[in-house]
């Protein structure tokens, strides 16, 4: 890749402050001043350091998005904000969403390039838990209550399979499910004759939405945040 693409991914400055600093001889490469913004380099064998310090290149990054209502689970798109577009402009090409949250849905959205992770986090065999805080149109009655942890139907060819319910306060509840259908919680409610105002993914898989993020903010995830989330696949 660039040496200038390289130093914007590693978080040194934007693709213009990179490009200063390789001017000002901040950049060596294999010992080597550079002077190339353009020089290819390879990231995992070349030894890139700026200021003297060795940058170290991960090959995997992973980040936790408050997804904001209005923006789309998607890496691109014509019409929408993406999630994707979130996290700014310097940042790795591959990266995209684990799952999508609706467009008006808001919480925790996991980010990565890391496609086995997502491949397993999405993986109906994985029974990966995903939790979401409901504001419904009406207060959640018992038998609806029972129903959705009995598994509803949902019109499609198999009923969602049982919920595990928290009633918290007024039409606020916990639901938590593992299957990751279209529109899943919207039509489990539907189903039992209630409606979701408003819906915001609070865990998944075990990880939970950072309490100091606000919407529209992410934050990259601890080594041990990665590490809980695989050894729990
Ligand atoms: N269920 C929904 O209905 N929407 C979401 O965004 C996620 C789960």
């Amino acid at each position: 890749m660039r040496l200038d693409k390289f130093l914007c991914e590693m978080k040194i400055g934007t693709r213009s402050q990179v490009k200063t600093y390789i001017r000002q001889g901040l950049v060596t490469v294999n010992g080597t001043t550079a002077s190339d913004a353009g020089q290819k380099v390879a990231e995992t064998s070349d030894r890139i350091c700026f200021r003297g310090q060795n940058l170290q290149y991960c090959r995997y990054v992973y980040y936790m998005l408050y997804k904001p209502k209005g923006v789309v689970s998607a890496t691109q798109d014509n019409r929408d904000k993406t999630v994707v577009s979130l996290l700014g402009s310097c940042q790795r090409e591959d990266i995209f969403p684990v799952g999508r949250l609706d467009k008006d849905t808001t919480g925790l959205l996991l980010l990565t390039n890391d496609g086995d992770l997502a491949h397993q986090m999405l993986s109906p065999k994985k029974h990966v838990d995903k939790t979401y805080q409901v504001t419904a149109l009406y207060p959640l009655r018992e038998d609806e209550k029972r129903a959705l942890e009995e598994g509803v139907d949902i019109g499609d060819a198999k009923s969602a399979l049982p919920a595990r319910v928290e009633v918290l306060k007024g039409e606020k509840f916990l639901i938590t499910i593992q299957e990751g259908r279209f529109h899943q919680i919207k039509r489990m409610l539907q189903a039992v004759g209630n409606q979701v105002m408003e819906l915001k993914r609070v865990s998944f898989g075990g990880l939970h939405l950072d309490e100091e993020l606000q919407p529209g903010e992410y934050r990259e995830l601890t080594a041990e945040e990665v590490y809980a989330i695989k050894s729990s696949l």
